[in-house]
């Protein structure tokens, strides 16, 4: 061989990309296990309750025992005897309040639909959408009252995966049930999604009274990526269980298609997604890649993809940022436990929704909105990996 060519075979074998070392155990449990050991809070709160489906989620593709009733037993401890969630208060409207209602519903089926008390505090969530304060077009409040009027992406998350599991369970043929499922998706789409970058806004005012409300669409101005993690996260699971025949099940489906388009077309070459994903913001000073979308993402797309409705070409985009998370995000302690980095602690649209606003908000480390997701994420992929 000539040198020259020595030398271009030593380039072209050098690895540019990040290559991650192959862990010890699989990420999931591993990432589970040490928030174990972090005792972490156990409450209603969704925060709570996407770290315990985490946990969940990976303790049962492993069959981690002892993570496994971890979980059942934090969900069982929120409920009474007689199927009261502790200290829930029924008149007080939020859409976060009843995320924790996908828990509830996971171990009633899982354990053979015996355990009552879980089904009695599933049932008293989803009677509170037949009186909860909605739009005039029909859309749910984000909250009463601080969000009146307002629909925000991540109230979809919370309620909707809920109210469609729920209707699966007991009320399979009650239509109005569906199509007001779906009217959620359709109020939002219509008012925050932009048809060019197929991103979505991170919420509307239906009266356009906030300070942010765009004065047509009443669409908030920015794409925050957290926001549009969870509605992708919504699609993928409402769509596990909406029914086909249903005109609703083509529209959500179109609406996942699309969104998985914009979302590929929003990645970063690092593989990650920038906090604020509207153009001209992706680079710009102070933005940054942040973690929990990417994970979010990440298992979306994953998801998607095994269960049919997205093209096989998602891994690719789900691979990339993977191995970002795993490179960048997930930190290994010198005690041998995990932890989860670069999760912005919140985003609200309780002020102007600038994007001075959001870049200004800290990030916390060990955040379950991040390390919650970045489970389901790896959840998936060890089930991409070994099947
Ligand atoms: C299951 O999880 C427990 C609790 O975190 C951990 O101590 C144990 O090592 C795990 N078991 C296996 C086989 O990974
Ligand atoms: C259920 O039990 C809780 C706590 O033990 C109690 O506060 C509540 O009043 C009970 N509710 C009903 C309807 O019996
Ligand atoms: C069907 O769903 C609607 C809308 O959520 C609800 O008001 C109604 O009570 C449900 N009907 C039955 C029979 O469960
Ligand atoms: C929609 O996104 C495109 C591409 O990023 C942008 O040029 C356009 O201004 C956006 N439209 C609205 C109404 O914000
Ligand atoms: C392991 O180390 C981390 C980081 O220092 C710490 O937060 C955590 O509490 C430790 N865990 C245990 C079980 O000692």
């Amino acid at each position: 061989m000539h040198l020259e060519a020595v030398i271009l075979a030593l380039l072209t074998c050098t690895p540019t990309a990040y290559a991650a070392p192959k862990p010890t155990q699989p990420y999931s449990t591993w990432m589970a296990s040490s928030f174990l050991s972090k005792k972490p809070v156990i409450n209603r709160h969704y925060v709570s309750n996407v770290l315990g489906e985490g946990i969940q989620k990976a303790a049962t593709l492993h069959k981690n025992a002892t993570l496994l009733s971890y979980a059942s037993n934090a969900i069982s401890s929120l409920v009474s005897t007689n199927g009261t969630l502790i200290g829930w208060n029924p008149t007080y409207y939020s859409l976060d309040d009843l995320r924790v209602g996908n828990n509830l519903l996971f171990f009633w089926d899982s354990q053979g639909r015996k355990d009552e008390k879980l089904k009695t505090a599933a049932t008293a969530l989803r009677k509170q959408l037949d009186r909860y304060p909605r739009t005039p077009t029909g859309g749910f409040w984000h909250r009463d009252p601080a969000y009146k009027n307002q629909m925000w992406l991540d109230g979809i998350y919370m309620a909707s995966p809920f109210y469609a599991t729920y209707t699966s369970y007991f009320e399979p043929a009650n239509t109005t049930a569906w199509n007001d499922i779906v009217l959620q998706f359709d109020l939002i789409e219509e008012h925050t999604r932009n048809s060019t970058s197929n991103l979505l806004y991170h919420g509307y005012d239906e009266a356009k009274k906030a300070v942010w409300a765009n004065p047509v669409t009443g669409a908030s101005p920015h794409v925050w990526d957290r926001a549009v993690g969870w509605y992708f996260m919504a699609l993928v699971e409402v769509l596990q269980v909406y029914p086909k025949e249903n005109p609703g099940y083509a529209r959500l489906k179109g609406y996942l298609t699309t969104l998985a388009d914009g979302v590929k077309k929003a990645q970063d070459v690092s593989g990650g997604w920038w906090l604020v994903m509207d153009e001209p913001y992706p680079g710009m000073k102070g933005n940054y890649i942040e973690s929990s979308a990417t994970a979010m993402f990440t298992y979306a797309y994953l998801k998607g993809v095994r269960t049919g409705l997205l093209d096989a070409k998602y891994r690719d985009t789900a691979s990339k940022a993977y191995d970002l998370m795993i490179e960048k995000f997930v930190k290994v302690e010198t005690n041998g436990t995990l932890s989860w980095e670069g999760t912005v602690e919140v985003g609200s649209l309780n002020g102007d929704a600038s994007y001075e606003y959001y870049i200004g908000v800290g990030l916390s480390e060990n955040d379950g909105k991040g390390a919650g997701p970045f489970m389901f994420a790896a959840t998936e992929y060890e089930m991409w990996k070994t099947s």
